[in-house]
C-alpha cells in the first residue's frame, strides 16, 4: 500500500500520517521531518538544506528524489508507506512514477487535504512539535495532556521555525505555484481523492480510511 497525502503547509498531513502509520503498521515517510531530523545532527545533508528550509522555500528536485528514494528502498517500506509532504512539484512526481514503474509497483491513492488559507495560518500559528517524536500538537484544536510537552517523550514542545507568520505567508505562496500543479498531475490521471481537511482531525482521519479501505474496482 503507498499513499500519498497531499495538501498545503499546515493541512494536517502530518497529524494524519501518525495515525494512519500506527492503523496500518506501515511507516511514514515526511521529507520535512527528515530534514529536521538531518539539520538537527548537524549532517552535511542538514547543513545544505537548512537555511532553504528556515526561508520557507523548497529543496532542489534531485537532493529530495535521492533521500526519498534512498529511504524506500529501506526493507521496511516493503509492504507499504505513507508519503507525507513528497511529490511537492510535478517533477518529483514524475520521478516517482518513474520509481515506481521501475519497481513494478503503483500508487493505490493520492489523498489531497483541501483547507482554506485563513484556517491554515491559524493552524500554523498555534502548532506546536516535538523535535524527537515529530509528533504535532495545537494549543488549540489538539493540545498535548500537558502543557508543552509531548504525550509520548515528554519532551518540550517548540514552535517550528519556518512557523512565523513571514514565512507562512511565503510557503502558502510557493505551495501555489511549485506544488499545486501536482493537484492537476494525478487529477487528470483519476489518480486523486480530495478531502474536507476543514473537518476536525477525527473526522478527517475517518474520511481517510473510508477512501483508503474501499475495495479496488475491478
Ligand atoms: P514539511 O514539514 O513537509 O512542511 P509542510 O508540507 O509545509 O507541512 P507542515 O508540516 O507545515 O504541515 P502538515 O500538513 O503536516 O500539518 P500538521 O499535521 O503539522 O516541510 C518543511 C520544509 O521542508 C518545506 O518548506 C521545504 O523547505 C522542505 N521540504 C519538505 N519536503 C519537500 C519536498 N518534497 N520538496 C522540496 N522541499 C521539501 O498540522 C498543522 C497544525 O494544525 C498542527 O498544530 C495540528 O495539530 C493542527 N491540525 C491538524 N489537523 C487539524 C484539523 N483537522 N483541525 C484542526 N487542527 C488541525
Amino acid at each position: 500500500m503507498i499513499i500519498v497525502l497531499f495538501g498545503p503547509p499546515g493541512a494536517g498531513k502530518g497529524t494524519q500520517t501518525a495515525s494512519l502509520t500506527k492503523h496500518f503498521g506501515i511507516p511514514g515517510l515526511s521529507t520535512g521531518d527528515m530534514f529536521r531530523a538531518a539539520i538537527a545532527a548537524g549532517s552535511p545533508l542538514g547543513k545544505k538544506v537548512k537555511a532553504v528550509i528556515d526561508a520557507g522555500d523548497l529543496v532542489s528536485d534531485d537532493m529530495v528524489n535521492d533521500l526519498v528514494f534512498e529511504r524506500l528502498n529501506q526493507p521496511d517500506c516493503n509492504h507499504g508507506v505513507i508519503l507525507d509532504g513528497y511529490p511537492r512539484t510535478v517533477a518529483q512526481a514524475q520521478a516517482l512514477d518513474a520509481w515506481l514503474q521501475n519497481h513494478h509497483l503503483k500508487l493505490d491513492k493520492v489523498i489531497e487535504l483541501k483547507v482554506d488559507d485563513a484556517q491554515l495560518i491559524e493552524r500554523r500559528a498555534g502548532r506546536l512539535y516535538a523535535p524527537s517524536s515529530n509528533r504535532t500538537y495545537h494549543v488549540t484544536f489538539n493540545p498535548p495532556k500537558v502543557p508543552g510537552k509531548c504525550d509520548e517523550t515528554g519532551e518540550t514542545l517548540v514552535q517550528r521555525e519556518d512557523d512565523n507568520p513571514e514565512v507562512v505567508k511565503h510557503r502558502l505562496d510557493i505551495y501555489a505555484r511549485q506544488t499545486s500543479p501536482v493537484i492537476d498531475y494525478f487529477g487528470k490521471q483519476g489518480r486523486l481523492v480530495v478531502i474536507d481537511g476543514m473537518a476536525p482531525i477525527d473526522e478527517v482521519y475517518q474520511s481517510i480510511l473510508a477512501v483508503v479501505e474501499k475495495p479496488r474496482q475491478a
